[in-house]
């Protein structure tokens, strides 16, 4: 390969790019503007103004490192993953995975429905359950004229009654729960669910005589699922050996709750922190995923892993998404903001089939380190920085001790201050 060529190969890698290289690319790839390019220097770009609007006894602001995940093809579009985290090899892994997966056509993913239920608790009836119920749905398109009051974009669509038997050992009596189903549209929806909620609860209690108690949203966003699938070739990630063996991994994932938890983390590794860089809530994500994994009464893997005919890879990963690209802090934070700008995302769904595919690529890069050479080696590489610089290494000292402690297979904080020390003393 001729020397231009090769130099304009490695240009395109992001991973050799410095910084000012890779906020050129953005700028090429996407439509951020010299003021996105500016707000991504400036590593406290939500200041402590905006940050004590946002929560109650603000003291400062928590900055975590924002990279991009490359090689992204989502339903054949191609996408620059904006990813928040502070663990060494989730972006690299990301990336390359995705980069496997391109090979037969990148991810297929669909998110076909934005609906969220906004639950009312009902207690103490004067009336039989099924009264109640009745009275309720006599008046079903009152109550969702109510509901519908209090948003202009955001609508209840319809409204479902169910009685929620008292499990709990505190035997509180019979409970009828009215849940509005809300078309959230581009937003997460909580906000405007729990006024809706809010609302329309006077009037329940009127026409049932209960008592209207918890009037608020279920994080559990059944309705709002999303699905994404890929094939990974096995000579791409290693033979047919690192395939069976991957499905070891997956079988084990299934059956067995202890590692089901760890193989979910790999996945809530790549849907958290493109959530993060995003502006979404990824406490209702991840709570609602967790929920989904047990939905069958045993906590499970969240994807599927299978083989084709002819041995290669095939991953799904499918899970309740509740996510949004207007309103929250998807509208407030500024870096968050140049997030969805980066992403270039043009709905909420489209939002939601990227952080399922990237949860898929995530945990393929897991399966795969896993059940081929092992997650440490890569994992230390950078780690290796972490702890030279823990031991007092600073500039261009973090490279080298980094190096060496690694090579070495003594990735110690002990080790990194013995070589610190021989490399100032020899300076001297
Ligand atoms: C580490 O953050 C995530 C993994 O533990 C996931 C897994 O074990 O599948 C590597």
């Amino acid at each position: 390969m001729k020397l231009a060529n090769k130099k304009k190969q490695n240009k395109e890698k992001f991973y050799k790019m410095n910084l000012d290289e890779r906020l050129m690319y953005l700028q090429e790839k996407t439509n951020l503007s010299a003021n996105d390019i500016a707000l991504l220097r400036n590593p406290s770009s939500l200041t402590f103004v905006n940050a004590n609007r946002m929560i109650e006894n603000a003291i400062g602001v928590l900055s975590l490192p924002l990279g991009i995940a490359t090689n992204f093809v989502i339903n054949n579009k191609k996408y620059v993953v904006p990813m928040a985290i502070e663990e060494p090899s989730v972006i690299a892994a990301a990336s390359k995975a995705a980069k496997i997966a391109n090979v037969n056509g990148g991810f297929k993913a669909e998110c076909r429905e934005a609906l969220m239920i906004g639950q009312v608790q009902l207690v103490s009836l004067p009336v039989s359950l099924a009264t109640a119920r009745r009275r309720i749905s006599a008046h079903k398109s009152e109550i969702l004229r109510i509901a519908n009051s209090k948003s202009t974009s955001i609508k209840a669509k319809n409204l479902q009654i169910k009685d929620v038997f008292d499990t709990s050992p505190l035997k509180m009596g019979k409970m009828l729960v009215l849940e509005l189903l809300v078309d959230t549209k581009d937003a997460m929806g909580a906000n405007t669910i729990n006024t809706m909620c809010e609302s329309v609860s006077s009037r329940i209690e009127e026409l049932t005589g209960g008592r209207a108690i918890l009037r608020i949203l279920s994080n559990y966003a059944t309705r709002r699922m999303v699905k994404c699938r890929a094939i990974f070739s096995k000579s791409d990630i290693g033979g047919i050996d690192v395939v069976e063996n991957i499905l070891y991994a997956y079988s084990f994932a299934y059956s067995d709750v202890y590692r089901a938890v760890t193989h979910n983390k790999g996945i809530m590794n790549g849907i958290d922190a493109v959530a993060l860089a995003t502006g979404q809530d990824f406490r209702a994500i991840e709570a609602a995923a967790h929920a989904y994994a047990a939905r069958d009464g045993k906590y499970r893997s969240l994807s599927n892993w299978y083989k084709t005919r002819s041995g290669d890879l095939v991953g799904e990963l499918e899970l309740p998404l509740a996510v949004g690209i207007v309103g929250g802090s998807a509208s407030v934070h500024p870096t968050a903001m140049v997030g969805l700008k980066i992403l270039g995302v043009k709905t909420a769904k489209e939002l939601a089939t990227i952080l399922c595919a990237v949860g898929l690529a995530q945990n393929m890069a897991a399966l795969r380190a896993l059940a081929a050479e092992g997650i440490q080696r890569g994992h230390m590489k950078l780690h290796a920085k972490n702890i030279a610089t823990m031991a007092g290494a600073q500039n261009s000292e973090i490279d080298i001790v980094a190096e060496k402690i690694y090579d070495e297979n003594d990735v110690t904080p002990r080790r990194a201050k013995e070589i610190l020390f021989s490399i100032r003393h020899k300076e001297r």
